[in-house]
């Protein structure tokens, strides 16, 4: 986040705790609860949200070092995401050329070449066959010339992008719009990856997306955890193209009140929510940053793959312990979040009650679904 961004943050969220006052929707909103359990929905959202945009895969430095991988299953579709030899990414299918086996699963690092498990053809780590056993029976496929199927895919400010299809093209200043300069400003390539958790969770991908995006529950749900550290349900929020921020101060912020407003301070005194379009969520929480992306399984709108990862600034000498910082933030999600989540779903699942509301303060679900609308209206 750039530092006018800041002070101005800094500023609106001294004013709205003062006054108590939050960010509202002209009007409440009603949505039928289908558009989380219908596979037609489901189907739609493949094809025009996940094929057709930009996905934030990875933090860079999940995948640090040449040879470093990951894998993720996307909607149906298996991703290799790769550090090349030259330090780029690359975005592969992890399908094997030959007979279409899964060639790598879960994370890890392969040195120069990596070998598929059913014949042994073997790809280096920019996917080109590199080795054939018993070549001379495939005589049009070239070693050296033959590679994986590869999707669009670029690093920019310390995060993965990918288009999720091989035939397009990539245009990240057009995706990110706005977002583009205030993500490049946390300096996200000089991070170091602490951490990183995957479940599969029985809701709809949007419900994983839709728990971040409202501070209302956290005073009654988090009260626990979170909502000791966070002031009430008073938040920021600022639509930026398709994505969106959204400022929870934390009470530490009002010590800076009688302080010059020049040198005011959003970073370290918030939890600051972006949600990036269409499917994840990178947050801010002052010294350590997370990002949460959600998966859909292709055939059921009741599953989703959410993988967590947890990275903080590699030259820190804080001597904070990461490990159980990453561990509080992930009981929060699974026991409190999650778990309320999977409750809706097969709530919503049983088809008694069909609609839900969200309300003029849930301004930042209202806007999600509006932008999730639009982007399958076309
Ligand atoms: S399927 Fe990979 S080598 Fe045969
Ligand atoms: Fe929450």
């Amino acid at each position: 986040m750039q530092p006018e961004t800041e002070r101005r943050l800094a500023t609106e969220a001294l004013d709205r705790i003062g006054r108590s006052a939050l960010p509202e929707a002209d009007a409440a909103m009603t949505v039928d609860g289908r558009r989380y359990t219908c596979t037609d929905a489901l189907a739609a959202e493949k094809e025009a949200l996940f094929r057709r945009h930009p996905l934030p895969l990875a933090f860079g430095c999940e995948i640090a070092a040449p040879g470093d991988y990951l894998t993720l299953d996307i909607a149906g579709v298996p991703v290799l995401l790769m550090r090349g030899d030259d330090g780029t990414v690359q975005g592969l299918l992890n399908t094997c050329r030959h007979r279409g086996a899964r060639l790598l699963d879960g994370a890890g690092h392969v040195g120069k070449a990596f070998a598929c498990p059913y014949h042994n053809w073997s790809y280096d780590r920019c996917g080109v066959l590199r080795a054939q056993p018993a070549g001379e029976h495939f005589p049009h496929i070239a070693v050296g010339e033959e590679r994986l199927v590869r999707f669009p895919a670029a690093e920019r400010d310390g995060l993965v992008w990918l288009l999720l299809d091989p035939a397009g093209a990539l245009d990240l200043d057009a995706a990110l719009g706005p977002l583009g300069p205030e993500l490049a400003a946390y300096g996200l390539g000089g991070y170091r990856h602490r951490g990183s958790h995957a479940w599969t969770k029985r809701m709809n991908w949007k419900l994983g997306v839709d728990t971040f995006l409202e501070y209302y529950h956290v005073p009654i749900l988090h009260r626990g955890s979170i909502g000791k550290t966070l002031f009430g349900t008073v938040f920021l929020y600022e639509a930026l193209g398709r994505h969106a921020r959204l400022v929870a101060p934390r009470r530490s912020i009002e010590d800076q009140r009688d302080g010059d407003p020049a040198g005011w301070r959003v970073l370290p005194h918030a939890t600051i929510v972006y949600r990036l379009f269409p499917n994840a969520v990178f947050i801010s929480q002052g010294p350590h940053v997370e990002l949460v992306r959600f998966f859909p399984d292709p055939a059921r709108p009741d599953t989703t793959m959410c993988r967590f990862s947890f990275a903080s600034p590699a030259d820190d000498r804080s001597g904070r312990d990461w490990d159980e910082m990453m561990r509080l933030a992930l009981g929060v999600l699974d026991t409190e979040d999650f778990a309320v989540m999977e409750g809706v779903q097969a709530n919503l699942a049983a088809g008694i009650q069909r609609e839900i509301v969200f309300g003029r303060n849930e301004i930042g679900l209202q806007n999600f679904h509006h932008v999730r609308d639009a982007a399958l209206a076309g």
